[in-house]
């Protein structure tokens, strides 16, 4: 046996606990560069009871961007020269507050403003000139407002371009949050389509994890541990947005999946999730959630005996073949996503048969060499062609 395994320094989680964020922050430096996600966190007083706190604990709170979407390039490269306007140095820290898009954000701008300044897309992967986060970071304090990402424990930024198009990761090592605050009430506010395509995102990375070519005994261990949270709990915060159980749940939940792509990666959702998003729009969480049920019957061949371990971790009653185990959890997940109202057909989502040979083509990256099967760029395209107008979610059908 033999594996790496990293890991935020410290992980505070629980009802309540941003109010720890003040005196969490004071060991981590003397100014933090607030980056924070959608206006909903302004307009309902979030921000402004997190300025409070951080003064109350001696803490200088400073704007440093906010970004509504998933971050482009221009995004990151804006803020940077924003932040680098303060000359940062020793005793300062960013503090990323947000879904999955401020995190980024926060994370991208904590490790480029030591780095030179440079523009963010030498540093991409795959697009970049190969350029490397050679000095530490600022530290960072991530608070996760929505469950599913787990970008609060990855050390890697998803970064977009629609010009030329594509979405691609800026990853070093230490890029991971030094101190990670999970407060699952921050989540109650989600609304339910945010709740269903973050909490899909969860599943999608917890299963993909599992059978990725690079999973290791510990990641394994919490992707069961999260899907077997997460399983009850997704559409009972979709139904009921203030269900406290439900909403911990996923928060934990979330925060395993990241923990388990951090550090073994992901598989054929998650590559074509990027390539919908960027030619598509779609957001990720969605894109996942809509590419799950194709990948998972896709991979059945070579994931037969974990899927159906995965069915005995989740289901009550679950077959005692492997073969009809994991053909019920397959059957299960598809069964999740249609009561949390995923669209079956990747048609709803905007895409047309034009469209898939650049999806194909965009759907190559980091994600899809995960995946425990090979999947021939012929074999996808046939595969998002059947998608298009996928009207059956169970396996036989
Ligand atoms: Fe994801």
């Amino acid at each position: 046996m033999r594996y790496d395994l990293t890991l935020p320094r410290r992980v505070v989680f629980g009802w309540g606990r941003r109010g720890e964020i003040g005196s969490l922050t004071a060991t981590l430096g003397r100014r933090a560069f607030l980056v924070t996600g959608s206006a909903t966190l302004e307009r309902s007083g979030e921000i402004a009871a997190l300025r409070e706190n951080l003064s109350a604990a001696g803490v200088e709170p400073i704007d440093a961007g906010r970004v509504g979407r998933e971050p482009e390039v221009g995004d990151v490269d804006a803020a940077v020269a924003r932040l680098l306007e303060h000359r940062p140095g020793a005793g300062d820290l960013v503090i990323g507050i947000g879904g999955g898009a401020a995190l980024d954000l926060a994370k991208a701008v904590a490790a480029l403003v030591t780095n030179g300044g440079r523009p963010v897309v030498d540093y991409l992967e795959g697009v970049g000139t190969g350029a490397q986060i050679a000095s530490a970071p600022l530290p960072l304090l991530a608070v996760p407002t929505t469950a599913g990402t787990g970008s609060e424990a990855t050390k890697n930024a998803v970064i977009s371009s629609l010009d030329p198009p594509f979405k691609k990761s800026l990853r070093s090592e230490q890029m991971l949050p030094q101190v990670v605050v999970i407060d699952p009430e921050l989540t109650v506010t989600n609304p339910p389509h945010v709740t269903a395509h973050s909490g899909m995102d969860a599943i999608t990375q917890l299963i993909e994890s599992y059978v990725s070519r690079r999973a290791q005994p510990v990641t394994r261990a919490l992707c069961v541990e999260g899907l077997v949270r997460a399983w009850p709990s997704l559409a009972t915060a979709y139904r009921d947005g203030g269900d406290r159980p439900a909403r911990e749940a996923m928060a934990h939940a979330a925060f395993l999946s990241g923990v388990a792509l951090a550090n073994s990666g992901l598989g054929l959702a998650h590559g074509v999730a990027a390539a919908l998003g960027v030619h598509h729009g779609v957001p990720h969480g969605l894109a996942c959630a809509a590419m799950l049920p194709m990948t998972l019957r896709t991979n059945l061949p070579a994931c037969e005996h974990d899927f159906a371990e995965l069915a005995r971790a989740v289901l009550p009653d679950a077959p005692r073949s492997d073969a009809a185990a994991a053909v019920a959890f397959i059957d299960a997940v598809c069964a999740l996503a249609d009561e949390v109202g995923i669209p079956r057909s990747i048609g709803a989502l905007g895409v047309t048969a034009a469209d898939i040979p650049a999806l194909v083509k965009a759907s190559h990256g980091n994600s899809r060499s995960g995946n425990p099967r090979d999947v021939s760029d012929a074999e996808l395209e046939a595969l998002l062609s059947a998608a298009l107008v996928q009207a059956e979610s169970a396996v036989h059908s």
